[in-house]
């Protein structure tokens, strides 16, 4: 490949940046030209890209967002916007491309590399859903602002000697609440991947109020339930009242943690070289520290496998 395009797609995590800046400067030192694409698919389909240089993407790792914008694109799921889009590439001389994104960013690039363009994918997303990677760019920053969250809640719930039901993103993952839940001592993780009993939970809690807990905190993923109507089952359970967060895009901004701009760093420029040796239509990913590239149809057709060790220990530890 000669010259190479980077977009970002679906919705944004922190850490994008990073990653495009690593796929841009990677891109210059390995001497091949490299466009920003605007606004995702969307913007594939305008024509909307730019030349970059080194200095279109300085002052960036530290910024949440993505320069490069996104959106959700309903055309370029269709066959004919698949081969719109390959030929905006084509037309400019663009071989090969990087799309930073989740789930269904993947697909289009599958699509993408199924037509003859060179697609590589990076896992950018808060959900940590995408398998064949240890973590996704964005979930750190993630579960760091939720944590940082519920010690502010749990400071004034233990003033009053109250519960809290605290709803976080994931879309049907439950990491973010697995991981935020166990990092700041959530005595309930509602998450999809475990089933769970409202009336156990509330009995658990009145009886954890009994022996002497000032607070009780519940974290439930989005894709487990809603964090009102969780609560609501509680007060008919127990009589409890726990005051409801829902912590929504909070999550999803501010500046990347150095685990995730590092994260991004190494992705973006594996990317780059994946693609520099001809390879295509693979996902990119770090499993124990160790790059991977793994066909993006495999990896769309598996589902992430759940830590059950670490919701036990959660458990375990917050009795
Ligand atoms: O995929 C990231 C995510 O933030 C999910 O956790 C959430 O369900 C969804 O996006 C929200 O999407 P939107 O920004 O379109 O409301």
């Amino acid at each position: 490949v000669k010259s190479i395009a980077v977009l970002t797609s679906g919705g944004d995590s922190q850490g994008m940046n990073a990653a495009v800046r690593a796929v841009v400067r990677s891109a210059l030192y390995n001497g091949l030209e490299v466009y920003g694409v605007q606004r995702g698919y969307q913007g594939l389909l305008n024509d909307d890209l730019r030349q970059m240089d080194l200095r279109s993407v300085g002052d960036i790792i530290q910024r949440g967002g993505t320069i490069l914008q996104t959106a959700r694109c309903k055309e370029f799921m269709t066959a004919e916007g698949q081969e719109k889009g390959a030929e905006v590439l084509r037309g400019r001389g663009i071989d090969g491309l990087v799309v930073i994104g989740g789930d269904g960013s993947y697909q289009g690039a599958n699509k993408l590399s199924k037509l003859g363009i060179k697609t590589m994918v990076l896992p950018g997303t808060i959900d940590n859903d995408i398998p064949f990677t240890d973590y996704t760019i964005g979930f750190d920053t993630a579960v760091g602002i939720v944590v940082d969250a519920i010690n502010k809640i749990r400071d004034t719930m233990s003033s009053h000697e109250r519960s809290s039901v605290v709803e976080v993103m994931g879309r049907h993952c439950g990491d973010i609440a697995l991981y935020a839940g166990l990092a700041s001592g959530a005595e309930t993780i509602l998450v999809p991947e475990v089933p769970f009993n409202l009336t156990e939970v509330s009995q658990r809690m009145e009886a954890n109020f009994a022996k002497g807990k000032r607070h009780s905190i519940v974290v439930v993923a989005e894709g487990a339930g809603n964090g009102h109507d969780v609560s609501s089952e509680i007060t008919r359970g127990c009589g409890l009242e726990p005051r409801v967060t829902v912590l929504g895009h909070i999550q999803r901004g501010g500046t990347p943690t150095a685990v995730d701009r590092i994260l991004a760093s190494r992705l973006g420029d594996y990317a780059v070289h994946q693609l520099m040796a001809g390879d295509s239509g693979k996902a990119c990913g770090i499993v124990r520290g160790e790059f991977l590239s793994t066909d993006i149809d495999t990896v769309v057709n598996t589902k992430k496998p759940f830590n059950l060790d670490l919701y036990e220990l959660a458990l375990r530890l917050s009795q």
